[in-house]
Parts: structure tokens; C-alpha cells; sequence
């Protein structure tokens, strides 16, 4: 008896008048595709109806396609993982889906994937088992496996699926990397066997594909080659290599397990199959994977902060003071999308501040058109006559209260009623600067950290009377503009600079004790910090931490920092700082290390970072233990694979975080 595709909840499934079967996948109550359980389950009743009626010759091919607009399959279902505790729970799910996609491939009619949006991770791994690819060559169309982020590797059948496909160099680099591919770069890799323009031709497509019987075929035999014996070997010690620059295998095991994979099994297929699955297995128990899901989990509870209706589109962005922040401020707006006006009392800075984009558009955006609609959305506006068409202001001039109030007390009158209005100070609070405004609650502050297009997190603070409609309403913008939002009470330093401070001036106060630069920021880089403490301080500009720290309190007075800073040696910019800089690089003695040694230093050098945050939480300058993590991992690169400074403390043994009402 064939099984019921009628009361499907997550898919819809129809047998039209030439045979063929669509199989839609439309999650129910979700905005995106991810492969949870029910989804698998009413997979399996696709599978086994299409099966008996493939038999019975009621059904000349299968079509996969996605019922939601933005997206084929964003990934197997994360949220799910939690609740593998063992290996073999983990082996016990994976073994019945990978049989079914086993059955999908064995399919007697033509099985076709077509492709538009994210196709990734298991989404991939799905389509890599139906016989022919075909995708979109639309802008929104990624394809990938993301799950070395997660700290495992593809586990549905990926692994040597998208190495027969691709050959190994391609799809390797694909996971172990965690990038998405365009889908002309997927074609070209092997992983898509046809493009078409838009999503109004999959459906055509797919069904001619059917027509045809087409099979998508293995990689050429050239790239097969490369699998074997003496290029593998050759091929494994490059990957190990790369890998080793991008990340340490003690902090992110899941690429290096990979590697051996292949390197034990590449040469045959048939064995990388069946080990795919052992050799998963424990990556995704690990404590690694666990916290990098955590890291997956916070980011979502970040964007979470922001109303899903605002009432209003952002269009229009105005910026004013057009120097350091601004200017990126601006041009990363422009770079999403928004027409941007940028203002500052010099024409000369506006010039400079936009010419500076140039860089950025450079990197983002591949084709001349692109680019230069980019750089059309930007535009100076020296006397603020864009200012009442902005949907949103943001306010970056020097920091001084007078000038700043000044400012608004103009500005308020010309905005538009709906328009954010919002500070990127730094130093100055939000309580100081709103009483110049008919209406204070308005003021909130949008704090981007520099430099602006490599920072992921936005501090949005909320002042003592700002209202928390403003606030939301900055989360949007920033959701909106591709950033986190992190909604911070404002007091010195908010969250971020709050948490460095102390832990970058202990640093350096053992440089003036006598311990080594180098190696202090080797032991930060052994826990997993991305940059060591010194290493950030000359980066971020040593006249900055010192005046950082005045704000924050901390007394510099007679120190190296405000020695180094009397002499004009700021660190990077200048050239010198605590170390001499040479082609943008600090200029380092390499001594060895013990690694235990660094290990007890890298622990003990976090620690005034933890403690803030502990401080921080309980003065509720954020509302919960895990926004503070979630801000100090994306605002300041804190070890990721170790889940968050709190976190951390607690699975340490630490006391559970507190909040300031507890
Ligand atoms: P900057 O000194 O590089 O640029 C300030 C710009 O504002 C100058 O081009 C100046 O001509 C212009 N300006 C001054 N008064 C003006 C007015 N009344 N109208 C229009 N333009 C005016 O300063 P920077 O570093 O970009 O900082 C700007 C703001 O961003 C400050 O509030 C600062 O605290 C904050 N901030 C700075 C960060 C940094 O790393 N530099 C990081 C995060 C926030």
C-alpha cells in the first residue's frame, strides 16, 4: 500500500498529468527550510510513495523545490542537535536518513533538485543525492556546507557525495572552508549541473531535465585522480596547512577530523561512506560544537531583539561627521543597500570619507554595475538637505557634548516624525546629550565599533529615557544592515569597551612588569582570543585605549601606555607602540613557548575580562548572562569554540552569573 502524501504538513505533494511528482517543501510555521525530524519523517513517505508508484509506472520523475521565497534548505535543523548526548544517539538518528537519501539516489525515474536561495548543508547533501542539480543564477542563490562553523562536517552522506561530484580539491575546499558558493561557482566546482535565470524557470527546467533522463556525472576522471595515491598525500599535507592558518586544531577539530577522513579513506568511496558517520559522530557531542551552536543560538537571540514590523522601510540613511566612523558608517550602509547622505562641516572630509569607500565596494560587490550603483546610492550632503527625507540619523562628529548638543537641538525640528535618531558616541552619555531635544525619549545611541565593515556587533543604548520604541526601532536598523544588535543601558564604556578595558590594561601592565609582548599574546591566541592583548591595543591606537581608559577610570598616569602616548608612538598608525610595525605588521621576536605554560597565562589573562562581565551583567548593563556573552564573543572576538566569558566561568565551576534584579 502506498503511503499518504495527503496530510503532510511541512510538504506538499502532487502526481501531475504527465507524471511527474513535485515534491514541495514549505515548513510549516517557519519562515525557512531546515531539515528537522517530521520533515525527514514526511520526507520518507515521499520516498516510499514515489517508489510504489515508480513501479506501477504512475511516475516518470521526482522535483524537489522549496515553497518558501527565500530559500531552498538553509541546513539540517540546529536547535535539534541538543538533544544527542552519546555517539551512538547521534548514530542512531543519522543511520535512517542517510539510508533514505540512499533510496532517493536508487530512484528509478530521474530525481531533480531545483535550486533557489540557500542550499546548504544538509540541504545540499539532500540534493546531492537526487540525479541532476539545477539552480538559479540569481544573486540570492548560495550553496554550501556551513557546518565546520558549527564545529562538525557534513554528516548526510556530504562528504563523498560532493567529492564524487566535484572531485576532491573543489568540494573539500567547500567544507572546510564553511563558504557559500554563487551558483555559476557551484556549476563550475561540479556541485550544479545546470543554471537557469530566475525562479520562474525551475519548474520548466526540471521538467525537461525529466524528459531528457538526465544524469548528472561523476567528477572527470582527472579530478578522481586526484583522490589517489601519490596526489592525496600531496593534496592532504596543503589542506593542513591552509587550515592551520585559519584555525588551531586544539580550538576547532572538526577540519582537521575531516582531513583524515579523506586522508584515510579518500581513495575509495565506498569506505568514506561508511565512515563518514563514526568519524561525525563524536564532533557532534563535543564541547567545540556545542558552544559554537550555543554562538549560532546567541546570534539569533541578537537579531530577535529587533520588531519584525517596524511600520515603516528603511530607505534613506543620513550621517553626520563624515571622519573615521562616519564615513564607514555611511559607506557600509550604501553597501546594503540604503541611500545614504553623508554630512560634515568639511567638504573636504565628505570627499575623503566617500573615496574611502571605493575599497570597500571594491570587495564587496563583483561586477562595475554594482559597484557603481553602490557608489551612486552614496552621497554627499554638506548642508544636511537630506536630513527630513532619512528614515534614520546617525550622528558620528567629534566627540564633545557642547557640539553635539548643538547639533541636535537643529537637527530635531527638520527629521521626520518616524525617523531613528541616534549617537555614536563613545564616551558621552545618552542622559548628557538628550535634554538638548524637545523630545529626549527619541535620542538612542547606534555605537559601531571600528573598523566598521569587520565589526559584526552594534551596540544600541538605551538611555535613561530613551524610549524603548526608539530602541527596537535601532535593533531593526541594525538587524536591517547586516550587523547584531545589542541593546546596552548606557554607562561608561557599555558592554564591550567596558569588558577590554580592564583586561587590555592588566596586559599591559605586565609588559611594564617585565614579561614579554610576545608572549602574552601568544598565551591570549592559545585560549583562542583572535588578536593578542597588546597586539589589539596597538591596532585599535594606544592615544585611544589611553583616553578609553580616563573614562573608564583607570589611572595610566606615569605608565608605558601614557609614556608611549606622550612620545606620539600610538601603535600601528604611527608605526611604533609596543611593538615597531613593519608593512602593517608588528615586528615580533619568536621565542618557544611551553604550552602548558601559555595555557595558565592565556586563562589568567582573561580573567579581568570575565570579571567585568560578571560586573557588568550585575549592574545590568545587559539583561541577560547570555547577551553578555553573545556581545563580548561578536564585539570582541572572544573565543567562540569556548561558548562565551560566562559561559566559560560557568562551565569552569564558576558561580552561575547574576543578574543586577537577583
Ligand atoms: P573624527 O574626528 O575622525 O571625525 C569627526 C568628524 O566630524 C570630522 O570630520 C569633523 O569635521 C566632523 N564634525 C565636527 N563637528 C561637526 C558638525 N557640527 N557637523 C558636521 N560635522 C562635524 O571622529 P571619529 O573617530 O569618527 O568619531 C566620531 C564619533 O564616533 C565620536 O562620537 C566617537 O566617540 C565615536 N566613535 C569613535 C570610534 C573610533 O574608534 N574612532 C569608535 C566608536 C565610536
Amino acid at each position: 500500500m502506498a503511503a499518504d502524501v495527503t496530510s503532510l504538513r511541512d510538504w506538499r505533494f502532487s502526481i501531475d498529468d504527465q507524471g511527474i511528482a513535485w515534491a514541495v517543501f514549505d515548513r510549516e510555521g517557519e519562515s525557512q527550510n531546515a531539515l528537522g525530524r517530521r520533515p525527514l519523517e514526511e520526507l520518507l513517505v515521499i520516498v516510499e510513495h514515489v517508489e510504489a508508484a515508480a513501479s506501477d509506472k504512475a511516475v516518470r520523475g521526482l522535483v524537489f523545490l522549496s515553497g518558501k521565497p527565500g530559500g531552498f534548505i538553509v541546513g539540517a535543523d540546529v536547535r535539534e542537535f541538543e538533544q544527542f548526548s552519546s555517539e551512538a544517539e547521534v548514530i542512531a538518528a543519522i543511520r535512517p536518513v542517510l539510508a533514505m537519501l540512499d533510496r532517493i539516489e536508487a530512484l528509478p525515474v530521474p530525481v531533480v533538485a531545483a535550486i533557489h536561495g540557500f542550499c546548504l548543508g544538509g540541504g545540499l547533501e539532500l540534493a546531492l543525492a537526487c540525479h541532476w542539480r539545477i539552480a538559479t543564477r540569481d544573486d540570492a542563490t548560495r550553496l554550501g556546507f556551513p557546518e565546520v562553523r558549527l564545529g562538525i562536517f557534513p554528516g548526510f552522506g556530504g562528504t563523498w557525495r560532493s567529492i564524487r561530484q566535484a572531485g576532491p580539491v573543489a568540494a573539500m575546499q567547500a567544507m572546510l572552508s564553511g563558504s557559500m558558493l554563487r551558483a555559476t561557482a557551484a556549476r563550475a566546482a561540479g556541485l550544479v549541473d545546470e543554471l537557469v535565470p530566475s525562479q520562474h524557470n525551475l519548474a520548466w527546467a526540471a521538467r525537461k531535465a525529466i524528459a531528457r533522463g538526465r544524469r548528472s556525472k561523476p567528477a572527470p576522471l582527472l579530478k578522481s585522480m586526484l583522490r589517489q595515491f601519490p596526489i592525496r598525500p600531496i593534496l592532504v599535507s596543503r589542506m593542513r596547512a591552509e587550515t592551520a592558518k585559519k584555525a588551531r586544531s586544539d580550538h576547532y577539530p572538526a577540519p582537521y577530523r575531516l582531513i583524515d577522513l579523506f586522508e584515510r579513506t579518500g581513495g575509495n568511496l565506498t569506505t568514506m561512506k561508511v565512515e563518514e558517520t563514526p568519524a561525525f559522530a563524536p564532533l557532534m557531542v563535543s564541547e567545540t560544537s556545542r558552544n559554537l551552536r550555543r554562538v549560532f543560538r546567541l546570534s539569533e537571540a541578537l537579531k530577535a531583539q529587533a520588531p519584525k514590523d517596524l511600520g515603516f522601510t528603511v530607505r534613506r540613511v543620513h550621517v553626520i561627521g563624515a571622519g573615521v566612523m562616519g564615513a564607514d558608517i555611511a559607506g557600509w550602509c550604501a553597501a546594503q543597500g540604503y541611500e545614504v547622505s553623508l554630512q560634515d562641516l568639511s567638504g573636504e572630509a565628505i570627499d575623503k570619507g566617500i573615496a574611502a569607500q571605493e575599497k570597500l565596494f571594491s570587495r564587496r560587490f563583483r561586477t562595475r554595475a554594482l559597484k557603481a550603483a553602490a557608489k551612486a546610492r552614496l552621497i554627499a550632503d554638506p548642508r544636511g538637505e537630506m536630513t527630513s527625507r532619512a528614515d534614520v540619523v546617525i550622528e558620528a562628529v567629534v566627540e564633545r557634548l557642547d557640539v553635539k548638543q548643538a547639533l541636535f537641538r537643529d537637527l530635531e525640528a527638520k527629521l521626520a516624525p518616524h525617523a531613528i535618531l541616534a549617537t555614536n558616541t563613545s564616551s558621552i552619555m545618552i542622559e548628557e546629550i538628550a535634554p538638548a531635544l524637545a523630545d529626549p525619549g527619541r535620542l538612542i545611541g547606534i555605537h559601531f565599533f571600528n573598523p566598521v565593515a569587520q565589526m559584526p556587533l552594534v551596540e544600541v543604548i538605551r538611555g535613561a529615557g530613551s524610549r524603548e520604541a526608539e530602541v527596537r526601532k535601532g535593533c531593526a536598523f541594525v538587524t536591517a544592515i547586516d550587523k547584531f544588535p545589542l541593546i546596552v543601558k548606557s554607562a561608561p564604556g557599555f558592554l564591550v569597551n567596558r569588558v577590554l578595558a580592564p583586561y587590555m590594561m592588566r596586559a599591559m601592565e605586565r609588559v611594564e612588569a617585565g614579561e614579554a609582548p610576545e608572549k602574552l599574546d601568544e598565551a591570549a591566541r592559545a585560549f583562542g582570543m583572535p588578536m593578542g592583548p597588546i597586539e589589539l591595543a596597538d591596532t585599535v591606537g594606544l592615544d585611544i585605549c589611553l583616553n578609553v581608559g580616563r573614562i573608564l577610570g583607570y589611572d595610566a598616569e606615569g605608565s608605558r601606555l601614557a609614556k608611549l602616548v606622550a612620545s606620539r608612538k600610538f601603535g600601528k598608525k604611527s608605526g611604533e607602540g609596543f611593538y615597531t610595525w613593519k608593512d602593517g605588521k608588528p615586528v615580533k621576536a619568536v621565542r618557544p613557548y611551553g604550552s602548558s605554560e601559555l595555557a595558565t597565562l592565556g586563562k589568567a589573562l582573561v580573567e579581568p575580562l570575565i570579571a567585568e562581565a560578571e560586573r557588568a551583567l550585575a549592574d545590568g548593563i545587559v539583561e541577560t548572562a547570555d547577551l553578555a556573552d553573545a556581545g563580548i564573543i561578536f564585539g570582541t572576538g572572544f573565543a567562540p569554540f569556548r561558548g562565551g566569558p560566562l559561559h566559560y566561568r560557568a562551565a569552569q565551576g564558576g558561580a552561575a552569573p547574576r543578574k543586577a534584579s537577583e
